[in-house]
């Protein structure tokens, strides 16, 4: 099966827990609002509704032990519904999607961390996505006891996992981006957040697709005539 060709820009923020990746991704949709861009700001997993179902489930301490595969799984399937019915939608209508992670987190807690494999989560959630990568990925790199001490709302089932868990997550994020540096920007999450978001705009300004003049005059500068997401849901 084909889909249509994105013509809009896919942006992800990835990181350990506590890099304050929501932050950022807010930051970036109000100026890119300001400029007239459609912006869909999103999460995951989550994104919509079926999808942050298996949020609830996936997330949930009460499922502590749930099986590695099943976890794989079930982050996989919430993040091909978010992509068929939000995020592919969205790019051919020209917005920015910007998503608080996306499948690199799959490949770093479930591939590398719990040990499944790089290779054969990457392999299952390009399946569960058609394909579709991000056009720039944002690491936030934190190191992993300073990310968990940030951390304000109750641990979910991956946050309590040990420290070790999350240096394990926080180098894969770092090796992924070494990997290809043409897809990622990798920043030290100790910056400012000015600092920080300085860094992602001026990344990203080449790569922007137009912006819609309608999208100001119709809703006012620095508001969405669109806005899919859940916003403020993530804490990090
Ligand atoms: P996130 O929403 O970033 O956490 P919070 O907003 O509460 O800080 O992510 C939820 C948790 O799920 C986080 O510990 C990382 C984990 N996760 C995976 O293990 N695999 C995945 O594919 C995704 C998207 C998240």
């Amino acid at each position: 099966m084909t889909s249509a060709p994105a013509v809009g820009l896919f942006v992800v923020f990835e990181g350990g827990d506590g890099a304050g990746k929501s932050t950022q991704a807010r930051l970036l949709v109000d100026v890119l609002r300001s400029r007239g861009h459609e912006v869909v700001l999103t999460r995951e997993p989550g994104g919509t509704p079926a999808a942050e179902a298996i949020r609830d489930v996936v997330l949930d301490p009460r499922y502590a032990g749930l099986d590695d595969r099943a976890e794989a799984l079930l982050f996989a399937a919430s993040r091909g519904e978010h992509v068929a019915s939000l995020i592919r939608p969205a790019l051919a209508r020209g917005a920015v999607v910007i998503s608080d992670r996306y499948t690199d987190s799959s490949i770093a807690y479930q591939g590398i961390a719990r040990g499944l494999g790089a290779e054969v989560v990457a392999e299952i959630n390009l399946w569960a996505t058609r394909g579709l990568l991000p056009d720039l990925t944002v690491v936030l790199d934190v190191d992993a006891g300073t990310g968990l001490a940030r951390l304000e709302s109750a641990p979910d089932r991956l946050e309590v996992e040990p420290e070790e868990f999350h240096a394990t997550v926080v180098a894969a994020f770092r090796d992924l981006a070494a990997a290809e540096p043409e897809r990622y920007l990798v920043l030290p999450a100790h910056d400012a957040v000015e600092t920080i978001a300085a860094a992602v705009l001026a990344r990203l300004d080449p790569l922007l697709p137009p912006a819609e003049p309608d999208q100001l005059s119709a809703t006012g500068a620095g508001k969405p005539a669109v806005d899919q997401s859940r916003e403020g849901a993530g804490s990090a």
